[in-house]
């Protein structure tokens, strides 16, 4: 049998505010689905979701698509959550899962390298900055 090749599934880039959207709004639904990761989070979060995806709607927007509309500091604010090295690499994974199963290019390529730069990132400044 010849296969032809299926328009329907092959996947596109990240390209528009609606791709981070998708993105942002599929990542956080597993990290809900979690168990490690989704106590932290709701315990954050609880009432205030809805704020922290449209930050970080501006935040992967800026970083990805180089469209400045995100202007915050996001690492302090990680300090006192009590995570490790276990925690970013469960993050990494689900976040590279969420972009290999919906995207496929250059920017999704960015992405992934981004988080995993970002969170190694993350982690070093919260390690040094609560071992004092
Ligand atoms: C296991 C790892 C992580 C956990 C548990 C975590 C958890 C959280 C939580 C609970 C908040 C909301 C804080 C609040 O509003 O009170 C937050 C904010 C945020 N996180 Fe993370 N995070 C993690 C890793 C990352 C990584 C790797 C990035 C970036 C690549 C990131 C980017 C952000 C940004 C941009 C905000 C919004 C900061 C602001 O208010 O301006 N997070 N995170």
């Amino acid at each position: 049998m010849k296969f032809e090749p299926n328009t329907w599934y092959m996947k596109n880039d990240i390209a528009t505010l609606k791709d981070i959207k998708f993105l942002v709004d599929t990542f956080y639904a597993s990290v809900q689905q979690d168990t490690f990761l989704s106590p932290i989070f709701n315990a954050r979060l609880s009432g205030r979701w809805e704020m922290h995806h449209r930050k970080l709607y501006r935040f992967w927007h800026t970083v990805l698509l180089l469209r400045p509309d995100y202007f915050g500091n996001p690492v302090p604010i990680h300090f006192d959550m009590n995570i490790d090295e276990r925690h970013f690499d469960e993050w990494l994974k689900i976040w590279t899962e969420t972009i290999d199963d919906n995207f496929e290019g250059l920017i999704a390529e960015r992405a992934k390298l981004r988080g995993k730069t970002m969170g190694s990132a993350f982690l070093a400044k919260i390690k040094k900055a609560t071992s004092k």
